[in-house]
């Protein structure tokens, strides 16, 4: 297959690289081949933040630095970017203001979380707009320090973000802007051979051929998942095709009665579309991993990866979202919910990807609501995740899906719940306690070390309720310690109507 090799910027320099191990991560590459070792390895599985670096990208004309975990991110998925980290700040024995404010604040003890932290603060630092110290937090949801303690740090996090924002990168940012528009090409890239390569199609077409010559290629997109494979259970991937060059993989479309996300979008991009759909897609998305994880994880990655405790797949379910797959150049579509048949099965054929989810907008006296429970707040994965469609007509419900995550093998509707609520009143506290009881018709959980299957079952019911007597009008600030957010998200970009 022909193809140019792996091209990015690093320290105002041009790397090409011919030759590489598909599965090589960052931060392997930066501490066993450049020897930069000020990045460190904590956990290597994307949970405590030490090995955050930072990709600037040419993205819609702007420059935009993104933090990522360097520990499950393949080198591969450098190509086009500029890779940014704890070496490159400092000027001789000047710090970047970030450090300069950690110094000042007495804000490391042992060090080791460090770099990861000012790598963090360094993308903050980046963003427009006033940072409290609720963004401060949200900044390092995906950073953790095991003997510092958090304050000193998001003081030091509010007071270098307070002040005017300029550093080296931000006087250079028209020429790396230029360089980084340059390497964003038309070019496939292609590094190895039959037997062991990692593959970058930049068209659907490529993709397709890709897929049709090597059917036991693994397609990666954002590799929040499968970079785990590699560092947690060694898995080897000779043959890697990502995802992350094909340009319309990466559409969003905005129209009248849906809305259309391509697979590779990544989950920070697709939040304020989201949640322009209902306030409580930014809740669950917020509670989605990390900054680190959600610019790099996907809308494909998380539904094709099939989890039982994914969190999209529930709340898409109820929205009754439909899947376009795709083999061969031929397009399908799928309801979602028809997708996952039972744990680690799904309806997908060899050789078939996920193009793009179709989610239909909410429609007169239709009301959504989606909860997430996990023993952590930021970056934890669900215990149980519940989301709720119900269509009132009259007071009466209607309509109801339900549909529930960590409650099975596979993200399912309730459906002798569903069938109860129909011409139910929504008002009726009785209703939703009946409802709730039909729970145990549905699931029989399983016990496992993020829940046990009473406190699951629990923690549906309750969810069930809150959620119906939400929608009966109870005020949330009853129901909720945050309220339901009114969405000040504003979406970049998108395209026509469909
Ligand atoms: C620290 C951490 C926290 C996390 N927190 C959460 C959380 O709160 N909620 C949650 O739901 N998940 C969470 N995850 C899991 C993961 O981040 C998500 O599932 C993410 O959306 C996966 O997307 P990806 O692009 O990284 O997938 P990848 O790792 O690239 O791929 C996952 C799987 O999908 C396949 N795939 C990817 N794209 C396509 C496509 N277009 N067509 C066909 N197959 C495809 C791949 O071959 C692979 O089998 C977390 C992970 C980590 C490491
Ligand atoms: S080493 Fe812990 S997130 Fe990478
Ligand atoms: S300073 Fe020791 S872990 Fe944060």
């Amino acid at each position: 297959m022909a193809g140019r090799g792996l091209r990015f910027l690093r320290r105002g320099r041009l790397v090409e690289i011919e030759a590489f191990d598909p599965h090589t991560t960052i931060l392997d590459w930066l501490r066993l081949e450049e020897g930069a070792t000020g990045t460190k390895e904590g956990c290597a599985e994307g949970d405590c933040g030490a090995c955050t670096v930072i990709l600037a990208r040419h993205h819609s004309g702007q420059l935009v630095y993104h933090p990522v975990n360097a520990c499950i991110h393949l080198l591969g998925q450098l190509d086009g970017a500029e890779l940014i980290t704890i070496e490159d700040l400092a000027q001789g024995a000047m710090l970047h203001p970030v450090q300069e404010a950690l110094v000042s604040h007495h804000a490391s003890q042992c060090g080791f979380c460090t770099p990861g932290v000012v790598m963090s603060l360094f993308a903050l630092y980046h963003q427009e707009g006033p940072v409290d110290r609720a963004k401060a937090q949200a900044a390092l949801s995906g950073n953790l320090c095991r003997c510092t303690g958090y304050r000193p740090i998001l003081d030091a996090a509010v007071s270098v973000c307070a002040g005017e924002r300029l550093d080296r990168f931000t006087e250079t940012e028209p020429v790396s802007l230029q360089v980084l528009a340059a390497l964003d090409d038309e070019e496939d890239v292609f590094v190895g051979d039959a037997q062991r390569f990692f593959a970058a199609p930049r068209s659907e077409a490529m993709l397709s051929a890709l897929i049709e010559r090597f059917p036991e290629a693994r397609l990666v997109a954002g590799a929040t998942d499968v970079g785990l494979w590699i560092t947690k259970e060694l898995r080897i991937l000779p043959q890697v095709i990502w995802l992350g060059r094909v340009r319309s993989l990466g559409q969003i479309v905005q129209g009248v009665d849906r809305l259309v996300l391509g697979a590779s979008v990544p989950l920070a991009e697709a939040i304020p579309y989201l949640s322009r759909l209902d306030p409580d897609f930014e809740s669950l998305m917020q509670r989605f991993g990390s900054e680190q994880i959600r610019h790099v994880g996907t809308i494909g990655g998380n539904l094709a990866n099939a989890s039982p405790v994914g969190d999209l797949a529930p709340a898409l379910i109820a929205m009754g979202a439909v899947l376009e797959l795709v083999k061969a150049g031929e397009a399908r579509a799928l309801p979602l919910q028809d997708f996952f048949k039972a744990y680690g099965q799904q309806d997908r054929q060899a050789g078939e990807y996920v193009r793009a989810v179709h989610i239909p907008r909410l429609s007169e006296g239709m009301h959504f609501r989606a909860l997430k429970i996990s023993k952590r707040f930021d970056d934890d994965i669900s215990s149980v995740t519940g989301a709720f469609c119900v269509t009132l007509e009259h007071g009466l419900i209607a309509e109801a899906r339900l549909a529930y995550g960590g409650m099975a093998g596979i993200a399912k509707r309730a459906s002798h719940a569903e069938a109860f609520l129909k011409g139910q009143p929504i008002g009726s506290a009785a209703t939703w306690k009946q409802a709730a009881d039909r729970l145990t018709e549905d699931f029989s959980p399983l016990s496992d070390h993020r829940a046990s299957a009473h406190y699951r079952m629990q923690a549906a019911r309750g969810i069930l309720i809150k959620a119906l007597a939400e929608i009966a009008g109870l005020p949330a600030a009853s129901t909720r310690i945050h309220p339901r957010m009114a969405t000040d998200l504003e979406p970049q970009g998108g395209g026509p109507d469909v």
